[in-house]
């Protein structure tokens, strides 16, 4: 998988695309992320990309000729066709969840472009972006933060990235249902010990418990995502 970013701060991914699940599966070349300054497309030579809003008003709009010239420069690229999301981040678009994340992982290449300031001028959301994502409903300064936690998202679900394909599997949010509850060593710590059933070395009763317990869990703390859910199909 191809991500292309765009924005008007391109360290800021320096350390979130060198660490980790992501650090790693970039090395192993698994997935290529391109992040794109926008500054770059800028048409005067001071490089600035925003203006003034017409009809006045506070804070400044990223103009859409650099965002829009940028965008064209990626579409030159032969991995880039119809069908690949342009994904503008906005406090405004769609909530973003786990079935929209594994529904963008199946693509090949995407787009995320990060707005600044004020936001971006409409006719970027009118005329180029394929959809709007948010990453919850409150306003940060600058969509790169919330292009940081789709492509986290994102990488973590291509096939090889993470060392055990069970540990996609039991996550929140994938089956549905949040994760059970997870000890390690050691068995008693403090006088609190870990469940027996954990230590029975009995997979059957293992998963009989687990699955308990993120029915349990789901119900007490995220019952909405369980509406219209008959939960004893579940257990
Ligand atoms: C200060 S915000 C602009 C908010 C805009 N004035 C509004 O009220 O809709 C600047 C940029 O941060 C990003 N952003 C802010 N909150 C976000 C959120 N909840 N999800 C995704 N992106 C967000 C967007 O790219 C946005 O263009």
């Amino acid at each position: 998988m191809r991500l292309d970013i765009l924005t008007v701060f391109p360290d800021m991914f320096d350390s979130p695309l060198a660490e980790g699940v992501v650090g790693r599966a970039i090395t192993r070349k698994l997935v290529d992320v391109n992040c794109l300054d926008i500054r770059r497309f800028a048409s005067n030579t001071h490089s600035s990309v925003d203006d003034y809003p017409f009809g006045g008003g506070g804070g400044m709009i990223l103009q859409p000729g650099p965002i829009f010239d940028a965008v064209d420069s990626l579409k030159k690229d032969s991995g880039f066709d119809k069908s690949t999301p342009i994904i503008l981040l906005s406090p405004q678009g769609k909530k973003f969840d786990q079935c929209k994340a594994e529904e963008l992982a199946r693509h090949k290449r995407v787009v995320l472009i990060c707005g600044r300031y004020d936001g971006v001028d409409e006719r970027v959301i009118n005329h180029l972006v394929t959809e709007e994502i948010s990453i919850g409903d409150y306003v940060l300064s600058g969509g790169e933060l919330a292009a940081m936690v789709i492509i986290d998202s994102l990488v973590r679900l291509q096939d090889d990235v993470l060392g055990s394909a069970e540990s996609i599997k039991d996550d929140s949010h994938t089956s549905g249902l949040l994760q059970f509850p997870q000890y390690t060593r050691p068995a008693v710590f403090r006088g609190w010990s870990v469940p027996k059933v954990l230590l029975s070395g009995n997979h059957k009763e293992i998963k009989k418990y687990r699955n308990k317990q993120s029915i349990k869990r789901t119900l007490e703390r995220r019952p909405d995502l369980l509406e219209g859910i008959d939960t004893d199909q579940l257990g």
